[in-house]
């Protein structure tokens, strides 16, 4: 069976810090940021977006009342959790209204867990043909201000759906994955922000690719000439880059300049967005097929996912014909447009305002948020989200 991504779409909180900007502050040159790290602005989440209110708007902006009646599976890939027990699926089901008869779990390891999602939702197809599975990759990257991670931080969520006979991408059967137990980025239950040795993870992530893209290709007799493009989970978009440039080292040279040009086109989003962790592999194929200008139907992109822990995965997809009538573009770059960008002082206000914690009760303003769902405090200890447009 045909099973892949029948849709899919992003959101990003309507603030943002120029990374140029940052860098004068810093007193960092700012070629490091956005050459040496490859990230031109940073979404920043006021604190009436969470992790539900963004993968709520990224999946409200894709689903029509018939895929919403067709869902019965909702897997929330996040590592930015607002509970440890109740799930930020349970909550997004809600505020989406989908139907009573739905399994709605929540899935961590990391930023690999949508990948996770996606291949359950493709098991769950294989067992329920014409039902549909909702995935939601949703975070909020925080490293701390004047931290090293500071300009690999960012906002978003991406949703997708996954149904047999797709619309977009059909996922192709061999995946190849890999599990080594790592401390190259972690965040403790205690911890508002991330703990990470920065250098070993990048290692971390580069060895992790090219280990699984030589077991893909010995699995399948396949080589670089059968990718049209391979994309990354980007937690900064020079990332990808490096991680792609080992592997085409010995690639002849129509290779070399096919695989990079399209990653030059699949980082456009990450660069303007930043690490939205889970969803940044994603975003970055929303990217590639929104804004490529030669990619057409029967194309085989390779897809690279990583968590720090550490959990990888390499898989392919195939273009499907007419997928470009499918996507989104026109919403996502107004959507884009439409943001504020705040001064390096805001961004560090925003970041450093605490909600109160073990509170039973408070309000958070709403007011200026123009994003439809929004986080609106807790009462009784109970989160409160609503719908305003
Ligand atoms: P750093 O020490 O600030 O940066 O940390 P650097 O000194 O390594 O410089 C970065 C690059 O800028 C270098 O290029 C410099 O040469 C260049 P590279 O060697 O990489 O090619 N540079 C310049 N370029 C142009 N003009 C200039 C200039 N100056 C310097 N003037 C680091 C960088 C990424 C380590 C840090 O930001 C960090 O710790 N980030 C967080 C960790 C991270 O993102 N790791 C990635 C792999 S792990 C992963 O992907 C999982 C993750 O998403 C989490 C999860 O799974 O949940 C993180």
């Amino acid at each position: 069976m045909n099973i892949g991504i029948d849709k899919i779409g992003f959101f990003a909180p309507h603030l943002y810090v120029e990374t140029e900007d940052l860098a004068i502050k810093r007193g960092v040159e700012p070629e490091k940021f956005t050459i040496g790290i490859g990230q031109e602005k940073m979404a920043v989440a006021p604190a009436s977006q969470d992790a539900v209110t963004l993968a709520a708007n990224a999946a409200a902006s894709i689903l029509t009342e018939e895929d919403k009646q067709a869902i019965d599976y909702v897997i929330f890939a996040t590592e930015t959790g607002v509970d440890h027990s109740k799930a930020a699926s349970t909550y997004i089901h809600d505020l989406l209204g989908l139907p009573p008869y739905t399994r709605a779990v929540e899935m961590k390891q990391a930023c690999y867990s949508a990948t996770a999602g996606l291949q359950a939702a493709r098991g769950h197809i294989a067992l329920n043909p014409d039902s549909k599975v909702l995935v939601v990759a949703s975070d909020i990257s925080r490293y701390g201000l004047n931290t090293a991670g500071e300009i690999t931080q960012g906002a978003g969520a991406v949703a997708f759906v996954v149904a047999k006979d797709p619309k977009i991408l059909s996922i192709e059967p061999t995946s190849v994955y890999k599990t080594e137990e790592a401390m190259d980025f972690w965040r403790p239950l205690y911890s508002e922000t991330a703990f990470v040795q920065g250098k070993f993870s990048v290692d971390q992530y580069i060895n992790f690719f090219l280990d699984l893209l030589d077991r893909y290709n010995e699995k399948t007799n396949r080589s670089l000439k059968d990718f049209d493009a391979l994309l990354f989970h980007l937690p900064y978009t020079k990332m990808g880059l490096k991680a792609l440039r080992k592997s085409v080292e010995a690639a002849d040279t129509e290779d070399q300049e096919r695989l990079l040009s399209g990653f030059d086109i699949s980082k456009y989003y990450n660069a303007i967005v930043g690490n939205i962790y889970t969803g940044s592999l994603y975003l970055s194929l929303v990217s590639l097929l929104e804004n490529s200008q030669t990619l057409k139907a029967g194309d085989r992109i390779g897809l690279f996912s990583y968590g720090s822990g550490s959990v990888g995965e390499f898989f392919t997809g195939v273009l499907v014909p007419g997928y470009e009538k499918h996507l989104n573009t026109d919403y996502h770059t107004a959507m884009l447009k439409k943001r504020t960008a705040l001064s390096v002082e805001e961004y560090e206000q925003i970041f450093e305002e605490k909600l109160p914690v073990g509170e039973k009760d408070y309000t958070v303003d709403t007011t200026k948020d123009p994003a439809p769902f929004v986080f609106t405090g807790v009462t009784e200890h109970m989160r409160q989200y609503k719908r305003q447009a």
